[in-house]
């Protein structure tokens, strides 16, 4: 077991695995870490606008490697041979009754106090979700929450030794007819593979590359 490295080392260390050792698995504590990562991420109001779906089993990253085709198809070996694949999904709507699912889970965490505190706390979020309706913007909204879980979920990878690849490169309709995301208020739109990079990763030889800080900070 190494040490793990600080995170100040692994924002240089980790790099996206373009090829994976097949027939690995996560550790117990690896995949719980995994779920934890994607579960604890914060999100505006808390609201959580996401679900994630973790294929284990071949049929369970065939059916993601549906998304795989075509142009995308260099994307199918990361699905197929991974060791679990993520599927992170938005919420494409933000009914009363998701609000007050949250609110419940709130009050039993013990986070409001009293009927008052559950009534603003409901009342601030409800506010959002409803300039987002009026916006027409809902989904642009949840999506931005779910890729706050995709940095947490490729950072604490890292950290626990397990090798990953983001994937925009897929057909996330295929993906959401595939799961039937539709009828679920959920739209696919990022994959993560994670497992043990293989001798033919070529990214794990190759320089990070980033523009320089002054290109993309400024202080003022
Ligand atoms: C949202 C997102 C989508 C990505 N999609 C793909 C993809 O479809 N296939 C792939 O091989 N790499 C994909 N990447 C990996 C990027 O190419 C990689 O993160 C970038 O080149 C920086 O390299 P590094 O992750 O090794 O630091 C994606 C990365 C992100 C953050």
């Amino acid at each position: 077991m190494t040490t793990p490295l600080p995170i100040t080392k692994i924002v240089n260390a980790r790099k996206t695995t373009k090829a994976f050792e097949p027939g690995r698995s996560l550790t117990p504590e690896q995949s719980a870490a995994v779920r934890a990562l994607l579960r604890m991420s914060p999100s505006s109001t808390n609201a959580q606008p996401w679900h994630f779906f973790i294929a284990k089993t071949p049929a369970g990253k065939r059916a993601i490697a549906a998304g795989a085709a075509g142009n995308f198809a260099y994307n199918e070996p990361k699905i197929m041979n991974a060791a679990e694949v993520v599927v992170l999904c938005a919420r494409t709507r933000l009914e009363d009754a998701y609000l007050t699912r949250v609110l419940d889970q709130e009050t039993q965490d013990g986070r409001l106090a009293n009927e008052e505190a559950r009534t603003n706390q409901h009342n601030v979020r409800k506010g959002y979700v409803q300039k987002h309706e009026a916006a027409g913007s809902v989904l642009n909204w949840t999506a931005r929450q779910v890729y706050i879980a995709l940095g947490f979920l490729l950072l604490g990878a890292a950290e626990i030794g397990v090798d990953a690849c983001p994937i925009e490169g897929f057909d996330c309709k295929a993906v959401d007819t595939e799961l039937g995301l539709e009828a679920k208020g959920l739209a696919s739109l990022v994959l993560v593979a994670l497992g043990s990079k293989s001798g033919a990763d070529f990214n794990a030889a190759l320089p990070k590359s980033r523009l320089p800080e002054s290109v993309v900070i400024t202080e003022l």
